[in-house]
């Protein structure tokens, strides 16, 4: 009688521990490009201060991948992968297999061709989760076939951080949804033109933390706080201190190099068959930088590769400078604050906070790289890894994750109706945005809504 007991006390504890890892838990990573570390130092931002005692914080943020510029890190985030493996090198750049430019902005042009680069997104619907994503850099391409059951078709900085707030809440309460990605270009726009320091950016970045607040009112009362929150930056934010044009001031003749070059944070020239010495040459002479030539590039920039998208040689400012690529004086370019720059200086950490239910409480890490985060979300997921993002890990990050018996306090009421939602979609589109209906049907239960959506295209 006494093993009977014992086995049926084992067999209750085996269940209930298995039905509470099998919990399906919900993500929401939000992106504000060119959010500063330094800028949650320098300013009193009392929701997103809160939100990082509550829960998971870095206190030397998130070191970014080189380089610090916006489509190279959206997409190391986003796969794990640094810049010379997933092949973004710039925000734009020139491919010379395709023949053709690559930007944010480009459709299925073949620029995805390498199926060892997948994105948390694709990862997620290749195993049955469901995503949805609002204008990450790549949300609107393909991968191996593959798209997102959510995403914004098109990019703009027209819809406001609440909107798309409000998208993500309403994705997770009608939808069988588990994964969201957002992103939005504050604080970086205001960076850009008015420099870090400007009070410009401190007005900017109260907004935001106010928006964080309705965020935070929302998940609680439309999802009971039933959700793990990531809010990251994909790079930093410094002064522009000098300016260099190589070609107004002669170190290099338009004629030596090919005409697609990187310029900006650094400067990376193809030189025309058999000039590579003659080039080199020429530019070691400009003051204050230091000169690359392909496989001497530090090994911790991860940036000697692609070949079909980067050139022989790179020019690496030794402070925070401009490059400049026109052959005149006159060029329009960010005066006051940019970034660009090695992935290790102060001013170009990211952030990095997590809270939720999968996550500890109060707990500080000194810091993380970004490309940590496709292993924390396959992690909370429950997804197989890329075996291919072998970039970053979360080998070293243990202490941010809630254990599964302090876990067994929250509650979720997404679970029971999950398996059984039935989503009927239809969309109209409406003074050129797209509304949607959802149809939920679970058992005799019909749940009716329709909101304004962000250009999406549902699958
Ligand atoms: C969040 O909720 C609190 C308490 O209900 C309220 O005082 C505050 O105004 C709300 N904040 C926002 C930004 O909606
Ligand atoms: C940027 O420049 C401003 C004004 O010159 C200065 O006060 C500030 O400390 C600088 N910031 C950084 C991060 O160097
Ligand atoms: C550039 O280098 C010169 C010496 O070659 C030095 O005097 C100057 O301070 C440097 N400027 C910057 C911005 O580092
Ligand atoms: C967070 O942890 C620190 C010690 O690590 C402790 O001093 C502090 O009181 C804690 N805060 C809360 C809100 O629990
Ligand atoms: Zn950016």
């Amino acid at each position: 009688m006494l093993i009977v007991y014992v086995f049926q006390v084992v067999l209750f504890i085996y269940t209930d521990a298995t039905k509470q890892s099998s919990k399906k838990q919900r993500l929401l990573i939000i992106s504000l490009d060119g959010f500063r570390h330094d800028y949650l130092r320098e300013h009193y931002l009392p929701t997103l201060n809160r939100f990082r005692n509550e829960g998971v914080r870095a206190t030397h943020g998130m070191q970014p991948t080189y380089p610090t510029l916006t489509y190279p890190n959206h997409i190391s985030i986003a796969t794990g992968m640094y810049p010379e493996e997933h092949g973004i090198v710039h925000n734009s750049f020139y491919d010379r297999l395709l023949k053709l430019t690559i930007g944010m902005n480009n459709r299925d042009d073949g620029q995805w061709s390498d199926p060892k680069v997948e994105p948390i997104w694709i990862t997620a619907t290749k195993q049955k989760i469901k995503s949805a994503v609002l204008f990450w850099p790549a949300c609107h391409n393909e991968f191996d076939g593959v798209r997102p059951l959510i995403y914004s078709w098109l990019y703009t900085d027209d819809i406001p951080f609440r909107e798309k707030i409000d998208n993500a809440i309403n994705y997770f309460r009608e939808l069988p949804i588990q994964l969201v990605m957002l992103y939005h270009f504050e604080p970086d726009k205001q960076g850009h033109t008015y420099g870090p320091d400007s009070p410009k950016i401190y007005d900017t970045l109260l907004r935001l933390d106010f928006d964080i607040e309705y965020l935070l009112n929302k998940t609680k009362k439309e999802l009971n706080d039933d959700l793990n929150i990531i809010i990251l930056s994909d790079h930093g934010m410094g002064n522009v201190t000098g300016v260099i044009r190589p070609f107004f001031e002669k170190y290099l003749s338009p004629k030596s190099v090919e005409t697609n070059l990187l310029s900006g944070a650094l400067f990376n020239v193809m030189p025309k068959h058999g000039l590579t010495k003659k080039v080199y040459n020429k530019l070691i002479n400009i003051p204050n930088v230091t000169v690359y030539r392909r496989n001497e590039i530090p090994e911790r920039f991860h940036y000697s590769k692609p070949k079909h998208r980067l050139g022989e040689i790179t020019v690496f400012p030794n402070f925070e400078g401009q490059i400049l690529s026109r052959t005149t004086k006159k060029q329009i370019y960010n005066k006051k604050g940019n970034h660009g720059w090695d992935n290790t200086l102060a001013t170009m950490q990211a952030i990095f906070m997590a809270r939720g239910p999968s996550f500890n409480k109060n707990v500080s890490i000194h810091s993380l790289n970004n490309v940590d985060i496709y292993h924390i979300a396959c992690h909370i997921l429950k997804l197989n890894p890329n075996p291919h993002a072998t970039a970053g890990s979360i080998v070293d990050l243990t202490s941010i994750f809630r254990t599964i018996e302090t876990m067994t306090t929250s509650s979720s009421t997404f679970t029971s109706i999950s398996s059984t939602i039935t989503t009927f979609t239809t969309t109209m589109n409406n003074a050129n945005c797209l509304y949607s209906i959802y149809v939920l049907i679970e058992k005799n239960i019909i749940i009716i809504s329709s909101y304004r959506v962000l250009y999406p295209t549902v699958r």
